[in-house]
């Protein structure tokens, strides 16, 4: 039988010197430098980032480099290891609508920054990355945040160097995604592709205007300490309508908000839910159309409040010396069982390999499981105690082959370090 395929991490030197070698050999001479962003999976919070909600990203050693080098005028130039495809366009022709393409993900950011009035120019760029495309880690995002963190240091910008900062720098690539990527994402890549911390999970509250430190408080998650492993698996599911879905869900979220008179659904409480349903049943006279915008809301109101508790959980410790707390791990278990459940029924974003994954895991002894990230295909993530890693990778590849799947690859993802 076909052995279980793990997707490793390079190395940050070997990243930089992959970078520094493909551009010399694409452009002529050196590059100002190399630098590069992580992709992420988020422990729990999923699809609260646009409903002003709570997420806990933590970085994966997987990282996208670029490399790159300023240049006189306003021309962007790049080339990628991962695709024959370069890419070229004059800055002063980047704006919403007018670019496609890969490249457009880069030259996203240059224009977000200017528009934002920082004085960023033309510049040639390589590419290169071990996140897995396409598997709801954020290679996108990794790529946008590589990116950011080049021109910082190219145009000295000095936006990498506070917290501050950085919020630019996560504002630039979320108006990169979303206006000239055309991606409607909320926040939470970016923020944890420029703020996370190795060793540390990063709770994010996107309820608006929060100063830095309510925002992104970093908490210690040593996974390793309590005796677990976070292993993820890309179900390698292809992505359908990924765009249009996603739009759909912020969409219903938004709908439902404004029947409610609430500026987000953050506002609902979990024991409002009830009276918040009938007020949307009052509302909306279609009742197959008021049943799914009350399953919507109820998945993103049920969410945060998991992810509250999940984080207070993390904050208390969930074991220490390589033991784990047995209660605290059990219940934060239950909380990512939960997550999953919620967004296979009520969210409607799983597909029959995520929740393949995730019933495989479980099976095979995870002390949670749930997918990760935006969904409708993607990863998924199993929360196991450390001796039972290479047993839950093999179950879950084992009830693939036997579905007639193709093979799923697997990371570790002990929590990284943001861009540099
Ligand atoms: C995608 C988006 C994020 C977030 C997640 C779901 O990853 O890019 O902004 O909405 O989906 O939690």
């Amino acid at each position: 039988m076909q052995q279980v395929e793990w997707l490793a991490a390079w190395v940050p030197d070997e990243g930089a010197t992959r970078g520094r070698e493909l551009f010399s050999r694409t452009f002529d001479g050196e590059s100002d430098g190399v630098w590069s962003a992580p992709g992420r999976v988020n422990v729990i919070g999923e699809h609260t980032d646009y409903n002003a909600g709570l997420c806990l990203p933590t970085a994966l050693p997987h990282r996208t480099y670029v490399a790159l080098r300023r240049r006189a005028d306003d021309m962007v130039k790049l080339a990628s290891a991962q695709t024959d495809e370069q890419w070229t366009a004059s800055l002063a022709d980047v704006a919403p609508g007018a670019v496609s393409g890969w490249g457009a993900y880069v030259a996203g950011v240059a224009w977000a920054l200017r528009e934002a009035g920082y004085p960023v120019g033309g510049f040639e760029a390589t590419v290169d990355s071990c996140v897995p495309f396409g598997a709801s880690l954020s290679s996108s995002a990794a790529l946008e945040c590589a990116t950011a963190a080049a021109l910082d240091a190219t145009f000295e910008l000095g936006l990498m160097d506070s917290v501050d900062g950085r919020r630019v720098l996560i504002a630039a690539c979320i108006r990169a995604e979303n206006e000239i990527a055309g991606a409607a994402t909320g926040g939470l890549d970016h923020a944890a592709a420029l703020l996370c911390q190795p060793g540390h999970a990063l709770a994010l509250d996107f309820r608006p205007g929060l100063p830095p430190d309510e925002f992104a408080q970093l908490t210690p998650f040593d996974l390793a300490a309590a005796g677990l492993t976070l292993l993820v698996i890309d179900s390698r599911a292809p992505h359908q309508l990924v765009d249009g879905q996603y739009a759909a869900r912020r969409a219903s979220c938004e709908q439902a908000a404004e029947l409610l008179g609430v500026s987000s659904l953050r506002e609902v409480p979990i024991d409002g839910l009830l009276t918040a349903s009938e007020v949307l049943f009052d509302a909306v006279p279609n009742e197959a159309e008021a049943k799914l915008l009350c399953r919507r809301m109820r998945h993103v109101v049920t969410e945060i409040a998991r992810t509250a508790e999940f984080i207070a959980l993390v904050r208390t410790g969930l074991g220490s010396d390589g033991v784990p707390n047995e209660a605290a791990v059990t219940r934060a278990g239950e909380l990512m069982n939960a997550s999953h459940d919620s967004l296979r029924d009520d969210y409607e974003v799983t597909v029959r390999e995520t929740d393949l994954a995730v019933e495989a895991s479980r099976a095979a002894g995870a002390i949670g499981a749930r997918m990760t990230g935006g969904g409708f295909g993607g990863s998924t993530i199993a929360l196991v105690r450390a001796g039972e890693v290479d047993a839950v990778a093999a179950a879950v590849h084992a009830a693939f082959v036997d579905a007639g799947l193709t093979a799923p690859g697997f990371l570790l993802a002990p929590p990284s370090a943001a861009a540099f």
